[in-house]
């Protein structure tokens, strides 16, 4: 039996692992073709060849190698209809305060607020750091859907999806460039999506909560664990309960949402 999405082209950015991986099979799974993109070679190749897809190694900071990739990718395969802009990093060091957060959180629960230690997440964030953080996620997501965009608008049918972060909705005060660059992807969201509805393209954002894949591994032990204290399900998510939120964003269960923003957080307490 044919699946949902039987022929259509899908291009992923950050495919090589976490969420984009998982998006990558479930959508393969209903039978879309994949275009795996990812800064690393060896992951891309590796999701590409178990899906039967194609693989662009580019970096989605550079709008010149995104346009090429993805005027290459429909040139080899005939269409786009599917763009997922997930590539993404986690900020630095950022385990490197956690026993300064916590006997600040124990000083504030003791209503010791003068004794509380600056934190200091904004003076120590570098012009570098703050850059590469927005140059990945909110440049990136702009590249890909303007390079989307010149392909379905002619065609009159497309669906983008950009992942942000519920950090994105409730910005966190330990990673300041990390929120605001998801932010700006839920305002690039609905800017584009409005734009484009009478053209037949949807565009909407997904909004994960915490959910376990390699991007979470320089966060410490201590660290997950009051990240869990603060999440109604008592656990992170996994890549596969993202991916069937693509999946409904970009098949034909979706047609009247968009410029709609998603949580998916298993009811993440902020
Ligand atoms: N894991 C979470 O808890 C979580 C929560 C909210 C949002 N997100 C977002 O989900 C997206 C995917 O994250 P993940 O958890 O799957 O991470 P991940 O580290 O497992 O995968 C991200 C992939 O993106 C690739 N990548 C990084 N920078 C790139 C670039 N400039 N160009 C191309 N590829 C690049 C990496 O090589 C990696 O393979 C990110 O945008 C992240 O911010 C993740």
């Amino acid at each position: 039996m044919a699946g949902a999405l039987e022929g259509q082209v899908a291009f992923i950015t950050g495919a090589g692992s976490g969420l984009g991986e998982a998006a990558a099979r479930r959508l393969a799974a209903d039978g879309a073709i994949i275009v795996v993109n990812d800064l690393d070679g060896g992951r891309a190749a590796r999701v590409a060849e178990s899906v039967g897809g194609l693989a662009f190694v580019f970096d989605v900071a550079d709008a010149q190698a995104f346009d090429a990739a993805v005027d290459e990718a429909v040139r080899q395969l005939g269409r786009l209809d599917i763009m997922v802009n997930n590539a993404g990093v986690a900020p630095r060091d950022v385990s490197s305060k956690t026993d300064r957060q916590i006997k600040n959180t124990v000083l504030r629960a003791e209503g010791r607020i003068d004794e509380m230690v600056p934190m200091n997440h904004l003076i120590d964030l570098s012009d570098e750091e703050w850059d590469r953080m927005l140059r990945i996620h909110l440049h990136g997501a702009f590249h890909g859907c303007r390079a989307a965009l010149r392909h379905m608008q002619p065609a009159r049918r497309g669906r983008i999806v950009n992942i942000s972060s519920v950090l994105g909705l409730q910005p966190s005060a330990g990673a300041p460039h990390y929120s605001v660059a998801k932010a700006g992807i839920i305002a690039l969201t609905r800017a584009v999506a409005s734009e484009v509805a009478a053209l037949g393209i949807n565009v909407n954002a997904i909004c994960p909560g915490y959910i376990d894949t390699p991007l979470l591994t320089p966060f410490s032990e201590i660290l997950r664990a009051a990240i869990v204290t603060r999440i109604g399900k008592g656990r992170m998510g996994r890549p596969e309960e993202l991916a069937e939120m693509v999946r409904f964003l970009v098949g034909p269960e979706s047609t009247y949402c968009t410029g709609d923003v998603f949580s998916v957080s298993g009811g993440y307490m902020g």
